[in-house]
């Protein structure tokens, strides 16, 4: 059952009513007509919703959200009133006639607008808190004597979520005692969140969350909605929920940020790397700072002596964008691993060849050794895999049926992500067991994976387990983002089911009381010693139309290194969405800004483009095992959730630039790129 589906007795619906403008101040909002429409109870408006006890920013280091408190408009789509009513229907209806009024102020949503104004932000994300700049070595002066170089700038556009579940939040009162059913990533964020906007103590809200259609990073966070159903239902003093429309998930939930990446190579003539520089650019909100970390990817890719790396943010009127998988890595690795495909080719070397002679042992920028790597192996065999060795070297017409057919390699990484988790392991007198963590499952198989894991660690056949998660009653788990779940809550329902175990060797077999165990894990200072990532090798063959530019994805090999795998079938399907992600970010995903509006116009499935059944020939994921690894985590996992997409994006453009001789360096390649 999803969020929005839970049965409550009373239950209200609200629907959105959201800006047309890009930035104002709202003047009056007529409801009238709205409210003298069957079945309508009220519409809620800055001018009438109720003071958040907590402030009006009730603002945790989580998203800035805007929920009525004041009369700002500070981007389009932002919400700004709630129809609520006795069904959907109605207050679909409802929200369709309430008429705000407001007073336009200037605005832009033109990244070249604001270009002058970037500033430096740190990073922060699941992996800790990083300097926005790095250097080692001395790149300029590697840079002016360097014989082969490449120097360019390569772009990514603004792009938008779309899990098949809509972002949605149920809200019950009773008394000062708060019940939210939710559509999100991490139950214990959108607890404290609502603790703070409603000044009360987190005991007195629980948060439930029991499947989840979806997730990639949008739903990492508690947006306004969520803020405004509670405060719906405490002010009407009944339970409210709200979900997003489609065209409700563009603007108001994140998305990931527009980023303009330089990105200057040299090589000596042996074609070893002797400077790397890599400068991102990307936008965030006028009110809120999230810096999508494109260059960080550079600081530990490939050895080098002389590495230099670069965040700034710029700000826009538009709503803050977030992670999206594999935020920073996904758009970085397009960048560079396109950078590394124009310098192996300027200098005539392999693409493949030229990544082993730069392999790094260690992390080339903070001189610590990787926990694993195995990234060797995940190049011959994808190489293997994929027939690599059949490819033509230079761009060079090579047709089939009409088409021109080109093959390209990038690398991927993601960071090996590990956060503090607890579950509670529990065996009843029958010899069943019940496992408890608050996690979330959004879609990767966490219900599936944990009862596995917790099987394998009691030695009790699997059909006996029953894992439960999504509720913050249970014990504490991360918030399902930067691919930690499986890693932390495995480790945790290992340490829960090994402490039971102990208590039942302990009583001598099957118990006559249930008898539980808790268990906690936290990363080690041992862990800050090494580099951690997960690691990968992307293979992509492309058909290009040469009279209509079109791009066809015919076959992407992915080999990846990534720690324990705990479910063969399941990080198959994880890989495989990753990848298929690859081909939509390569090919075709663009929240496409009206300029002058200030508005995102391609707000549905039809005028937002992901990849398609049509769309996607051979995506074909391989995992290699690789050595124990026993500092990443106490489980060995690292997560598998984001790696998938990293790289591709660079293969796909690698393999265009094969097929055609032409080199797009702006996501997404549309056929005008081509022409
Ligand atoms: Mo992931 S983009 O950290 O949900």
């Amino acid at each position: 059952m999803y969020s929005y589906e839970w049965p409550v007795p009373g239950i209200l619906y609200g629907v959105l009513v959201t800006s047309n403008l890009a930035k104002g101040r709202i003047t009056a909002v007529d409801s009238a007509a709205a409210e003298k429409e069957p079945g309508v109870i009220a519409v809620l408006t800055p001018f009438n919703a109720m003071k958040l006890p907590g402030g009006a920013k009730p603002d945790t280091g989580d998203r800035v959200v805007q929920v009525f408190q004041d009369d700002q408009i500070l981007y389009s789509n932002q919400p700004v009133a709630l129809a609520v009513a006795d069904t959907f229907e109605r207050a679909l209806h409802a929200a369709a006639l309430v008429r705000v009024s407001a007073q336009p102020l200037p605005f832009t949503v033109r990244m070249a607008d604001e270009l002058h104004a970037a500033f430096p932000h740190d990073i922060r994300n699941a992996a800790g808190s990083r300097p926005a700049d790095q250097l080692r070595g001395d790149v300029e002066t590697a840079l002016r004597q360097a014989e082969h170089k490449v120097e360019a700038v390569y772009e990514t556009p603004p792009e938008t979520h779309n899990p098949l579940e809509p972002h949605a939040t149920l809200a019950v009162w009773s008394g000062d005692r708060l019940t939210v059913y939710d559509a999100t990533q991490g139950i214990f964020g959108v607890r404290k969140k609502l603790a703070k906007a409603f000044a009360l103590p987190p005991g007195n809200v629980r948060v439930i969350t029991k499947y989840v259609g979806g997730g990639f990073g949008c739903k990492g966070s508690a947006w306004s909605h969520v803020v405004i159903a509670a405060l719906a239902a405490k002010q009407l003093g009944r339970p409210v929920k709200i979900a997003l429309t489609r065209p409700q998930m563009f603007g108001i939930v994140g998305g990931r940020p527009q980023t303009q990446q330089k990105i200057s190579l040299a090589a000596d003539k042996d074609g070893r790397l002797i400077a790397l520089r890599h400068e991102s650019i990307s936008t965030t909100s006028r009110f809120d700072d999230f810096i999508e970390p494109a260059a960080l990817v550079s600081r530990h890719q490939y050895q080098c002596e002389n590495v230099e790396t670069k965040h700034r943010l710029v700000r826009l009127d538009i709503g803050t964008p977030t992670f999206m998988r594999a935020p920073g890595e996904s758009s970085g690795s397009f960048a560079l691993e396109s950078a590394i495909d124009e310098l192996a080719h300027e200098l005539g070397i392999d693409p493949v060849d030229f990544r082993l002679k730069n392999y790094a042992e260690t992390d080339p920028t903070e001189g610590k050794p990787f926990s694993s790597k195995s990234l060797r192996r995940c190049y011959e065999l994808g190489a293997e895999r994929f027939g690599w060795q059949k490819r033509t070297r230079r761009p060079e017409l090579m047709l089939r049926a009409g088409k021109l057919v080109g093959t390209g390699m990038a690398t991927a990484s993601y960071p090996a992500n590990y956060t503090k988790a607890s579950a509670l392991a529990r065996m009843r007198p029958d010899g069943t067991v019940l496992v408890q963590s608050g996690a979330v499952d959004i879609g990767g198989g966490t219900y599936t994976v944990m009862a596995q894991v917790a099987a394998e660690t009691l030695g009790v056949p699997y059909e006996k387990v029953r894992f439960d998660l999504g509720d913050t009653e249970m014990p504490e788990a991360p918030r399902s983002g930067g691919s930690t779940t499986a890693a932390s809550v495995a480790s945790a329902v290992e340490a829960a089911c090994r402490a039971l175990r102990q208590k039942l060797d302990a009583m001598g077999g099957r118990p006559r009381q249930p008898v539980e165990a808790f268990g906690e894990v936290a990363p080690s200072e041992e862990r800050k010693k090494y580099a951690l990532h997960s690691f990968g090798a992307q293979f992509a063959e492309v058909e290009v139309d040469p009279d209509l530019g079109m791009v066809r994805v015919t076959r992407l090999v992915g080999a990846f290194a990534a720690g324990r795998i705990l479910n063969a079938t399941l990080a198959r399907s994880q890989f495989m969405g990753g990848m298929v992600w690859g081909i939509g970010m390569a090919l075709h995903e663009h929240s496409v800004y009206d300029e002058k509006l200030g508005r995102i116009m391609t707000r549905d499935l039809a005028d937002y483009h992901v990849p398609s059944h049509k769309d996607v020939v051979i995506v074909d994921p391989i995992f290699i095992p690789v050595e124990k690894d026993e500092i990443v985590d106490p489980a060995g996992v690292k997560g598998i959730g984001e790696i998938g997409i990293t790289g591709a994006a660079a293969a796909i453009a690698n393999a265009v630039f094969n097929a055609t001789g032409k080199r797009v360096r702006a996501l997404p390649i549309t056929p005008d790129k081509l022409l």
